[in-house]
C-alpha cells in the first residue's frame, strides 16, 4: 500500500492518504510536544518505539474484542489503519494520581485512586483542550449519551487488560489517553496510539517513571525509558 497525498500532520504523527478511500496510513515521528505545544523536542527513535508499541498494544486488545483502527504494520514507523471519523474528545483513564488530575484536586502525586477515574477532554487546540462532562458533550453534540456509554465501558475495558497485562512485566499503568473514531458504518472503534506519549508507566518497585514525562519534566534518560518500555512490552531486545 502506498503513501499518497498527506491528510494531516500532527504533533506526533502524520497520516497519508491511500487509493483505498477506507484506508490510511500513519507516520510516527520522532518529534515530541508538550503543554500545547509550548515546549518542543525530539526523542531518537521515537517514532519507531511508538509504532511498534501501538501495533503490540492494539492487536492484543482486538483479540481481547475491542474494536480498533488497526490493519497492519507496514514499515518501522507506518502503520496502514482503518479511516475513521474522530470523535473530537480525550478519553482519559486514571488508576493512580498523577499530572492534572493530582493538581486539580490537590491529590499527591503516587495517590492509589480507590476507584477508576475516566475523564473527557473536549479535543480543541484553540480552547487548550479543556476538561467536559457529559452535559457538555451533549450540549456540543460531540457524542449522543449512548455513545458516551460506549466510550467509558470501552475505556475501562481497555484499562483492565492493559494494567493486567503491564503489571505482569513490572510496570504500574498510571493513567492514559485514548481516542475514538465512528467508521461510516457507525461503529465506535480505538483509534490513535497507546504509548509511553500517551500513557505515564512506573516502574512497580522503583516508581521510576518510564514514559513522556521524562520530557515534559527534563528528567533526563527520555530515550533510555522508551526503549524499557519496548523492551517490556514487546519482550524482545531493542535493535
Ligand atoms: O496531563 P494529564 O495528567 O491530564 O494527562 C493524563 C494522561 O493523558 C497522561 O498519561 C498523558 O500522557 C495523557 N495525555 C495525552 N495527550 C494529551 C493530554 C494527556 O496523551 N493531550
Amino acid at each position: 500500500m502506498e503513501k499518497l497525498a498527506m491528510l494531516y500532520e500532527g504533533k506526533a504523527k502524520q497520516m497519508f492518504k491511500t487509493a483505498r478511500k477506507e484506508e490510511l496510513i500513519v507516520h510516527f515521528k520522532d518529534d515530541a510536544t508538550a503543554f500545547n505545544g509550548e515546549k518542543k523536542g525530539q526523542i531518537v527513535d521515537k517514532g519507531i518505539i511508538n509504532n511498534k508499541i501501538t501495533n503490540f498494544f492494539l492487536k492484543m486488545l482486538n483479540q481481547a474484542g475491542i474494536p480498533t483502527h488497526l490493519i497492519k504494520e507496514l514499515a518501522a514507523r507506518e502503520t496502514l489503519v482503518k479511516a475513521v471519523e474522530i470523535i473530537p474528545l480525550e478519553v482519559v483513564v486514571r488508576n493512580t494520581a498523577a499530572g492534572s488530575l493530582a493538581k486539580r484536586l490537590g491529590l499527591p502525586e503516587g495517590t492509589k485512586l480507590e476507584r477508576t477515574v475516566i475523564e473527557f477532554y473536549y479535543k480543541n487546540d484553540e480552547l487548550g483542550d479543556p476538561l467536559i462532562n457529559q452535559s457538555h458533550i451533549e450540549l456540543l453534540e460531540l457524542a449522543t449519551p449512548a455513545e458516551i456509554a460506549t466510550l467509558t465501558k470501552l475505556a475501562s475495558k481497555i484499562n483492565q487488560i492493559l494494567s493486567t497485562f503491564l503489571a505482569a512485566r513490572q510496570v504500574d499503568l498510571i493513567d492514559f489517553k485514548l481516542e475514538f473514531g465512528k467508521t461510516s458504518a457507525g461503529e465506535i472503534i480505538l483509534a490513535d496510539e497507546i504509548t509511553p506519549d500517551t500513557c505515564r508507566f512506573w516502574d512497580i518497585e522503583s516508581r521510576e517513571k518510564l514514559d513522556k514525562d521524562r520530557f515534559r519534566r527534563d528528567l533526563g534518560g527520555v530515550e533510555a525509558a522508551y526503549r524499557e518500555m519496548y523492551k517490556r512490552i514487546t519482550g524482545q531486545k531493542w535493535q
